[in-house]
C-alpha cells in the first residue's frame, strides 16, 4: 500500500546551492546539469541558486525539466527592509519554490518557527511552493528528543494553514548533525521521522498527508541516494554539497529505487 501511495508522489530532487556559485560558475553548472538530466520526466528537478544568480539561471532553464527555487525570503511584500528579498520578487525572478527555515537560517540568522510560519503563508500568497525545513540537533537526538523537537517545528511552522494550501507543501527533514558532515541518517532513522511527520500532517484532514512530499536532506551523495529513496515515506532529497557538481547531482536525480 505504502509503495502504491509513494508512486503517486513524483520524486523531487532539489539542489540547495547555499552561498556558492558566481554567475559564471552557476551558468557552467546549469549547462552541465541540463545535459546530465535531459529527457528525465518521471522526477521533478529543482535548483536553488543564490539570489544573485536567479535570473541568469531562470533564462538557462526556461523550457527544460529543471525548476527554479530561492533559498529564503522575507514575508512582507515590500518595504524598508534593507538586505531582504520579498515573495513578490522571488516570484518575479522565475521561482516556483522557496526554501523556508533551513537550519542554517535558524542557527545563524535568528529564524524561528514563527518567522517560518509567516514566510510559509507569504509563499502561498504568491503561489510559491514552500519547502519547509525541520530537523533536530545532535544534542537533541542524543537526549532522545528528536520526535518532540520536529513536532514543535512542524506545528509552529505550519500553524493556521488551510488544508488546500497544506497539501501543496513540501517538507524537508534535515537532521542538523547530518548536514555537511558526511554523516547521513540511516535509512531507518530517516524513515521513522518521515513517518512521524506524515502522521502529524494527517491532522490537516482530507488525506493531505498523502499528497505532501517529504524530502530528506543531510549528506546525500551518489552512493547513498538509492538506499535512502527505498524508504516508503521519503519522496526525494534536498541536496547541498553534492548538488554543486553536475555529475553527482545528475546521478542523484537518476536514483535507482
Ligand atoms: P549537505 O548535502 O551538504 O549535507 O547539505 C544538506 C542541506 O543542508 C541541504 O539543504
Amino acid at each position: 500500500m505504502a509503495q502504491v501511495q509513494k508512486r503517486n508522489r513524483v520524486p523531487l530532487l532539489a539542489g540547495n546551492w547555499k552561498m556558492f556559485k558566481t554567475i559564471s560558475e552557476a551558468t557552467a553548472l546549469v549547462q552541465a546539469l541540463k545535459a546530465g538530466c535531459a529527457g528525465i520526466s518521471n522526477r521533478e528537478i529543482l535548483v536553488c541558486p543564490p539570489f544573485a544568480a536567479l535570473s541568469t539561471v531562470r533564462d538557462l532553464v526556461r523550457g527544460t525539466n529543471i525548476r527554479l527555487g530561492a533559498q529564503n525570503m522575507h514575508w512582507q511584500l515590500e518595504g524598508a527592509f534593507t538586505g531582504e528579498i520579498s515573495p513578490v520578487m522571488v516570484k518575479d525572478a522565475g521561482c516556483q519554490y522557496v526554501i523556508i527555515g533551513h537550519s542554517e537560517r535558524r542557527q545563524y540568522f535568528g529564524e524561528t518557527d514563527e518567522t517560518v510560519n509567516r514566510k510559509t503563508k507569504a509563499a502561498f500568497g504568491q503561489t510559491l511552493i514552500p519547502i519547509v525545513c525541520v530537523g533536530e540537533t545532535l544534542a537533541e537526538r542524543e537526549a532522545g528528543q528528536q520526535l518532540q523537537v520536529v513536532e514543535e517545528q512542524v506545528r509552529g511552522g505550519l500553524a493556521g494553514l488551510k488544508p488546500a494550501e497544506a497539501e501543496k507543501l513540501v517538507i524537508a527533514y534535515e537532521p542538523v548533525w547530518a548536514i555537511g558532515t558526511g554523516k547521513t541518517a540511516t535509512p531507518e532513522q530517516a524513515q521513522e521521522m518521515h513517518q512521524w511527520i506524515r502522521k502529524l500532517l494527517s491532522e490537516f484532514g482530507n488525506g493531505a498527508e498523502q499528497k505532501i512530499k517529504i524530502l530528506y536532506g543531510g549528506s546525500i551523495k551518489p552512493d547513498n541516494i538509492d538506499m535512502i529513496m527505498q524508504q516508503p515515506d521519503i519522496d526525494g532529497g534536498l541536496v547541498g554539497g553534492a548538488s554543486l557538481k553536475a555529475e553527482d547531482f545528475s546521478r542523484i536525480i537518476k536514483f535507482i529505487g
